[in-house]
C-alpha cells in the first residue's frame, strides 16, 4: 500500500505508554504496547510524510525510515513533543500517557513497613491538549480510550483538548485496543463520524491515515 496523500509533510506521532517512577526500581505504567502508534507511523511513512514517533518504552523495533525519540514520562514526551511539533504539519497522540505521577519520587528503594502504604499522586500535564493550544498549532489528532459512553467522552475531549479529529477506542472489549494486533474505533471530527471495523492495526492505520490526510487538506485549503 502506497499513496501520496502526505507527500512532503512532517508527522510527529507519540506512542505506547509512560513510565512514571515511584521510586529507583519501581513505577506506574500502562498496558500500552505501541503497535498502534507504530503502525500509524508506517502508514503515514507510506503515504509520503517524514516521521518521527516520540515512543515510550515498548518492545518494538523502530519502523524503517521513521525517527524514533525514546522518552520515559509523560514530562519526558511532553518537552520532545514541544520540540518536535515545531516541525509538524501533523501531530498524531497515540501514547496513553499516565494522567498522574508520583508526587515524590523516593531517591532510595521504598522499604516494606506496614500492611498498607499510600502514595500521592499529582496531575501530568495534558501534551496533546498543549500541543493544540499552542499559538500556531499543527493539526492535531488525538485518541480516547474508553470504557463506556465512547461516542458522548470522546466528543468531550475533541472540545475540551482543542482537537481536529478524535480516534475512539473501545477498550472494555480485550479484543481491541491495548496491545492486541486488531483494533475497531469511530473517528470524530466537527459533526461528523465515521465507523472502522475490526482489522489489523496495520491495515486500520492506512485507513486513518487516508480519512487525516483528507481532513489535513479541507483545513488548509477551507
Ligand atoms: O499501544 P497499543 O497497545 O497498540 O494500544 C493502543 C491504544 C489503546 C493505547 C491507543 O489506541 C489509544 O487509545 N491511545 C490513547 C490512550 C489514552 O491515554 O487515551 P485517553 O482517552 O486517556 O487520552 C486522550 C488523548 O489525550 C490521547 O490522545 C492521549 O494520548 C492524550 N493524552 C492523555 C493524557 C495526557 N496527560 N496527555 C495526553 O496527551
Amino acid at each position: 500500500f502506497t499513496s501520496n496523500s502526505l507527500s512532503g509533510l512532517d508527522v510527529v506521532i507519540t506512542a505506547g505508554p509512560t513510565r512514571e517512577a515511584i521510586d529507583p526500581v519501581r513505577f506506574i505504567s500502562n498496558h500500552s504496547s505501541g503497535k498502534m502508534g507504530y503502525a500509524l507511523a508506517e502508514a503515514a511513512r507510506d503515504a509520503g510524510a517524514r516521521v518521527t514517533i516520540i515512543s515510550g518504552p515498548v518492545r518494538l523495533d523502530a519502523p524503517e525510515k521513521v525517527t524514533v525519540i525514546q522518552v520515559e514520562s509523560a514530562s519526558e514526551m511532553l518537552a520532545a513533543s514541544l520540540e518536535q511539533q515545531k516541525n509538524c504539519d501533523i501531530f498524531i497522540a497515540a501514547a496513553a500517557v499516565a494522567d498522574y505521577r508520583p508526587l515524590q519520587v523516593a531517591q532510595q528503594k521504598i522499604k516494606k513497613a506496614g500492611e498498607q502504604m499510600q502514595i500521592a499522586l499529582v496531575k501530568n500535564p495534558d501534551i496533546v491538549a498543549t500541543i493544540a493550544t499552542l499559538d500556531t498549532p499543527p493539526f492535531v489528532v488525538g485518541f480516547a480510550a474508553e470504557t463506556q459512553d465512547v461516542a458522548t467522552y470522546a466528543r468531550g475531549k475533541l472540545e475540551s483538548k482543542n482537537l481536529k479529529m478524535i480516534i475512539a477506542n473501545d477498550v472494555s472489549n480485550a479484543d481491541i485496543g491495548f496491545n492486541s494486533d486488531s483494533n475497531s474505533v469511530t473517528v470524530f471530527w466537527g459533526e461528523n463520524q465515521q465507523d472502522f471495523p475490526r482489522m489489523s492495526k496495520s491495515a486500520l492505520s492506512n485507513e486513518l491515515i487516508e480519512l487525516i490526510a483528507h481532513q489535513y487538506t479541507v483545513n488548509s485549503n477551507p
